[in-house]
């Protein structure tokens, strides 16, 4: 009779301690990245532009940019030649002369591409940025510059994207204190 009741004791000693734990878990204060959504989705936009950041001087991107024009068009840049109008060729045939325009800045297309983009780019391009790409005196963009106007400025509002990224991040985490 005397185990059993001193069995029950012990039963609820043990239910007690751990009770005690349980609920210690439960009080503590959580961590920043636990209690903080905003911070969370502050990192994660931060990564994605550094993520950018660090593509933007690859040959890809600047190819991609490129294309992207040629399809497109442009008319943020503000040159005395006005604006660029998209589509003068086909997608296949903007993916030929995008590889010969970015030759012209010295780098390497990332693949093999036909020789008639030259001729392509002569006649359709070089109207306007001139057949050597140097924008005929500064009417039209130089297409031969280390980098180009459009992804400079993309550097640029990425850079003034992850330093306010940075200061709300900075903000939220001195914000909050744990309790
Ligand atoms: C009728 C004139 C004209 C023709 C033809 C033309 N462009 Fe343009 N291009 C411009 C102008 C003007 C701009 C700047 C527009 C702006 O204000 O954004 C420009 C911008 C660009 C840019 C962006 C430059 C930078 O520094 O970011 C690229 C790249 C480009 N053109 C490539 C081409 C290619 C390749 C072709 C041929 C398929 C072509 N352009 C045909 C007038 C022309």
């Amino acid at each position: 009779m005397y185990k059993f009741l001193y069995l029950l004791i012990l039963i609820v000693l043990l239910y007690g301690i751990w009770n005690g734990i349980h609920k210690n878990i439960a009080l503590r204060p959580k961590t920043h990245t636990e209690n903080c959504q905003v911070c969370q989705i502050v990192s994660a936009q931060e990564e994605n532009i550094q993520e950018e950041l660090a593509r933007i001087d690859t040959p890809e991107y600047i190819l991609h940019y490129i294309v992207d024009i040629i399809d497109h068009g442009s008319d943020t840049l503000g040159f005395k030649g006005g604006v660029m109008e998209g589509g003068y060729v086909s997608h296949e045939d903007a993916r030929k002369i995008a590889c010969y325009v970015l030759e012209m800045s010295g780098r390497k297309c990332p693949h093999p591409y036909p020789k008639d983009a030259a001729m392509f780019y002569t006649s359709v391009c070089g109207g306007c940025h001139g057949n050597d790409g140097k924008g005929l005196g500064g009417n039209y963009p130089d297409l031969t510059r280390k980098k180009l106007l459009g992804i400079e400025r993309r550097e640029a509002f990425l850079k003034t994207m992850l330093e306010k990224l940075r200061i709300k991040r900075e903000e939220k985490n001195s914000a909050h204190i744990d309790r």
